[in-house]
């Protein structure tokens, strides 16, 4: 029978789940990792998954109709994916990005015909940045309160506070995991940007099994600015939720959901993905080094033998290549 898709919005989710038989065997360890390779989506992350759901379920709601333009602001794989998604559903499409974002991805936000804008650009913002040292959450609610709330006919997506967005993890990613393992998980990971993932896929497994443990990674102090290090290397969309002012929190985030929180350096992020993708042969990006590094800690402790472990890993290390993430002469 012949199986032709309509549109790349049925291509989003179901990715695949792989176990790291060399890497495992390499490091040998008694506790199997498998991981959720979200690069499988149609635009490369697991952020299709919301950005989908997000456009779905602003038009059902009746906040994004037609001629309508979609805004969000990010690091970059949510802008990728609400640019294909709007382009395939014709919505024009602007983003907001940090000045720091890799040039991969202004590129593919604006071969999909999105309009991408610093938000150093923006004056009202640039001043708040500076005020707050930085601070992307200031950012955005200078964005909506001084800039968005004067425009008409807008939609502002804003991953940060979308209740579609954890909520297409707890529908999808979850229950997917679930199926795929046939229900034998003991270890969920996932990093922390948003919050989305880890809190909408442990509230579903949590659910399904008070039992499994849910790993929720942030940046280590080394991989954070400070003022000793301003720029130090950093895990692209991972940001701390353990230590940091509440209003820097997202509400995405549910801070009960998790049972340990795990802290990698980018360097440790960097090691781990440049190993399996000799090992086993996958590409990945930085937050899913990290994600496969912290499986492999919690695999090597005594009481987590025979376990299995689940990491989700949100994108390719194709979006990476002007990084240092595969860049030799920066050893790690
Ligand atoms: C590359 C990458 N990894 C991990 C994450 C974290 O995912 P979440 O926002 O669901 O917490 C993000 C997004 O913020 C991301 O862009």
């Amino acid at each position: 029978m012949a199986k032709i898709y309509g549109s790349i919005t049925e291509l989003v989710g179901r990715t695949p789940l792989l176990e790291i038989k060399n890497y495992e065997k390499k490091h040998e360890l008694k506790a199997k990792i498998l991981v959720k390779l979200e690069y499988y989506n149609p635009n490369q992350s697991v952020k299709d998954r919301i950005a989908l759901a997000m456009v779905e379920d602003a038009e059902k709601r009746g906040l994004l109709k037609p001629g309508y333009t979609i805004v969000e602001t990010t690091s970059g794989n949510t802008g990728i994916g609400l640019a294909a998604i709007a382009a395939t559903k014709g919505y024009p499409f602007r983003v907001y990005i940090q000045d720091q974002v890799s040039r991969e991805r202004y590129q593919v936000i604006k071969a999909f015909g999105g309009e991408t804008i610093k938000l150093s650009e923006e004056p009202a913002i640039a001043k708040v940045l500076e005020e707050t040292g930085g601070d992307f959450v200031a950012a955005i609610k200078a964005l909506k309160e001084e800039v968005l709330s004067k425009e008409k006919n807008i939609f502002f997506v804003d991953q940060t506070s979308n209740p579609a967005n954890p909520a297409v993890h707890e529908a999808t990613t979850g229950p997917e995991i679930w199926e795929d393992t046939d229900g034998q998980v003991d270890i969920f990971v996932a990093n922390v940007g948003t919050g989305g993932t880890v809190s909408g896929v442990g509230k579903y497994l949590k659910e399904k099994n008070s039992d499994i443990k849910i790993v929720a990674i942030q940046p280590g102090a080394g991989s954070l600015p400070s003022e000793e290090n301003p720029e130090p290397e950093e895990i692209t969309g991972v940001h701390p939720f353990e230590g940091v002012p509440a209003e820097r929190v997202p509400a995405t985030m549910d801070l009960h959901i998790y049972d340990e929180k795990f802290e990698v350096e980018a360097t440790e992020a960097y090691r781990a993905a440049r190993e399996v993708a000799k090992t086993d042969g996958i590409l990945i990006g930085t937050s899913s080094g990290a994600a496969i590094h912290a499986a492999t800690e919690l695999a090597k402790r005594p009481e987590n033998e025979g376990k299995t472990i689940v990491a989700v890993l949100p994108d390719t290390g194709l979006r990476y290549l002007t990084t240092n993430l595969f860049n030799d002469e920066f050893s790690v």
